[in-house]
């Protein structure tokens, strides 16, 4: 089987989604992590990559992204975050496998792939942005939103057929709602899901890695057997 690492896996969003597509996952975050459907390491993601990256056939990384974040950028003036993303792609170059970092909109990422919760039918739009290095992922087309975020705007409620799955602020949904949307019912902690990405994404961009995996085995067993 294929081992993928998942760092600053979180509750495993993204790891859920590599599952999906065959990969044995492995995730790294710095705090407890109780609700992580995979192995689980507590520890720092950059120390665990710089040690035992290459253990590994493919790495995802989703670095913390309060320092870009369009939310946390207006609300927390004043406050400085620590951008981890910097770090993590220096160190993941030095790894001969294909890689994945995510981030969200407004981060410095190369947007290779950028994915909405619309492209997979989902309650949730969450654009997030994919920088891929070492292989390549087809894209899918954005496709036009429904509707509106549901919630309350300056005291006034709008309806529409998406929730907005962060923050604690009233009429913003159950977490059951949270947890349909966003296609993780393993885990009801509000906040890991506010953080996480829809497995849905990391579904889509395995399938593809697992191909690309596929393939380059095929042409090394023809070069072998040459
Ligand atoms: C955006 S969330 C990841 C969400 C995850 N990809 C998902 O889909 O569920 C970022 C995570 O990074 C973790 N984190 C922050 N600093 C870290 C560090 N130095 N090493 C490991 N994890 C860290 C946080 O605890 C948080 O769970």
């Amino acid at each position: 089987m294929k081992k993928l690492l998942d760092l600053f896996c979180g509750a495993g969003g993204a790891g859920k989604g590599y599952m999906d597509a065959g990969f044995e996952v492995t995730g790294v975050d710095i705090n407890p992590q109780p609700d992580y459907p995979a192995t689980f390491i507590q520890g720092d993601a950059i120390s665990y990559l710089a040690a035992h990256g290459h253990e590994y056939d493919a790495i995802h990384a989703s670095p913390p992204c309060q320092a870009s974040s369009a939310l946390t950028k207006g609300t927390n003036k004043g406050k400085e975050y620590l951008n981890l993303i910097p770090a993590t792609r220096a160190l993941l170059k030095l790894h001969d496998v294909p890689t994945i970092i995510e981030n969200v909109q407004g981060s410095d990422l190369r947007r290779d792939l950028t994915l909405c919760g619309e492209m997979f039918g989902l309650g949730v739009l969450r654009h997030r942005y994919f920088e891929l290095d070492g292989w390549g992922a087809l894209p899918l087309a954005h496709k036009p939103h429904r509707g509106r975020v549901a919630g309350y705007r300056h005291g006034e409620w709008f309806d529409g057929p998406y929730f907005a799955v962060y923050g604690e602020g009233g009429g913003k949904g159950s977490i059951a709602q949270w947890q349909e949307a966003m296609g993780m019912p393993w885990t009801n902690n509000r906040k890991s899901i506010a953080e996480a990405i829809p497995p849905a994404y990391t579904r889509f961009i395995g399938g593809q890695l697992m191909n690309h995996l596929d393939s380059i085995d095929m042409i090394n067993e023809l070069r072998s057997a040459a």
